[in-house]
């Protein structure tokens, strides 16, 4: 039931159902389990499309996109989405207690496990600060959490499945630098292959890969020092 979490994108285009033009053309890269995967570009360059191949939450029109060597059309649909954890980049929070929005989507999940999600999301000290803990009510009625906090229980929701691939759109955004880099490091440690979108130069430094897209194209890909030397587009969002 466990994946390993290595990701290959074989020569992958992709065109929404309703729309004229290609959003990605021609996508190759692979990723190691465990791996740190950042993704860059601009608005609209097909970021969020990419990493939503993934879980299959859409079809690529060719090429082939395999999770440990297996191309992810003959896997089922209910391992994929037990075994990639997604936090999509609109935040989406009831009113209810913390645990209950951790444990949103997997209602089996013990307090335990919310709690070992949280650690993990770099979340839990926050919680326990306040005087309700885990039953503190989020809401109207309850407390008002900062973006990076809501940023890091959506986190913590997609960890308490234990996925080995975890996709972050743009969930990091809020976090100050250090409280990123242990988070990254945290999930390194559990050998949790991720996906960060990013805008941020922070967040690619320590990533084994980065992806650079310009408009739905893989302009470049490696590490920072890699692309500081070979790549014009990159070079100058370290700079600016
Ligand atoms: N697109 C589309 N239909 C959708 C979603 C997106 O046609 N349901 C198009 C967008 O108009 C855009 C391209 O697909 O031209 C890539 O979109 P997206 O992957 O969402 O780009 P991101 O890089 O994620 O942009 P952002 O940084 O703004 O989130
Ligand atoms: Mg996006």
């Amino acid at each position: 039931d466990t994946i390993n979490g290595a990701v290959t994108f074989d020569h992958v285009s992709f065109q929404y159902p309703d729309t004229q033009a290609a959003v990605l053309h021609d996508i190759s890269f692979e990723t190691k389990p465990g791996a740190t995967v950042a993704i860059m570009g601009a608005t609209g360059a097909g970021k969020t499309s990419l990493v939503g191949l993934i879980p299959r939450l859409y079809e690529q029109n060719t090429g082939v996109v395999k999770i440990d060597g297996k191309d992810i059309t003959t896997l089922n649909t209910e391992y994929l989405r037990d075994a990639i954890g997604y936090v999509p980049q609109e935040i989406i929070l009831f009113t209810g207690t913390i645990q209950d929005n951790i444990a949103w989507g997997k209602e089996d999940a013990t307090l335990d496990e919310i709690i070992e999600a949280a650690k993990l999301a770099q979340i839990h000290d926050t919680i326990i600060s306040f005087p309700m803990g885990y039953d503190t009510m989020l809401g109207q009625k309850g407390v008002n959490l900062s973006g990076g906090q809501k940023q890091r229980l959506t986190i913590a929701r997609a960890l308490v499945r234990k996925p080995g691939i975890l996709l972050l759109d743009d969930s990091t955004s809020a976090l100050d630098i250090r409280t990123e880099a242990t988070l990254l490091q945290a999930l390194r440690d559990v050998a949790c292959t991720t996906f960060l979108i990013t805008q941020k130069i922070s967040s690619t430094l320590h990533a084994d890969l980065i992806l650079l897209l310009e408009d739905g194209s893989l302009l470049a890909q490696g590490s920072h020092e890699e692309l500081l030397e070979n790549c014009v587009l990159y070079q100058r969002i370290y700079e600016s």
